[in-house]
């Protein structure tokens, strides 16, 4: 994880885009201690907590399907874009961060 300043900017490092293939999820864990799933959906790159708000599951180690998340421990779903929680037994939003592509690199706002 890097912290890259651009003016006024302050954004982290995630990652490479080509460390993510389309259509599938990354956990990045950063200095601060929080761990992010990272998606690439068809070239667009999201990122959310990474801990499911349902109990303790890695998200990244859910499967993409479309644009959402299926958790792996009890199935429940999320929308990549939105958080939202869109399948029981999920009931509470997951949090989203602002993603944008710099270069080669996926930076979110520090
Ligand atoms: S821990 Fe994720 S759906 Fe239960």
């Amino acid at each position: 994880m890097a912290i890259q300043e651009t003016g006024d900017l302050v954004t982290i490092r995630l990652c490479a885009t080509r460390d993510i293939p389309a259509g599938e999820v990354i956990r990045v864990d950063l200095d601060d201690g929080r761990a992010l799933a990272v998606y690439n959906l068809d070239g667009e790159f999201f990122a959310t907590d990474d801990l499911c708000t349902h109990g303790d599951a890695s998200l990244a180690e859910g499967e993409v399907d479309g644009g959402k998340i299926l958790c792996p421990f009890h199935m429940g779903s999320f929308d990549i874009r939105t958080g939202e929680a869109i399948g029981a037994p999920c009931s509470i939003a997951v949090r989203t961060y602002c993603v944008s592509v710099a270069g080669d690199d996926v930076v979110i706002d520090a």
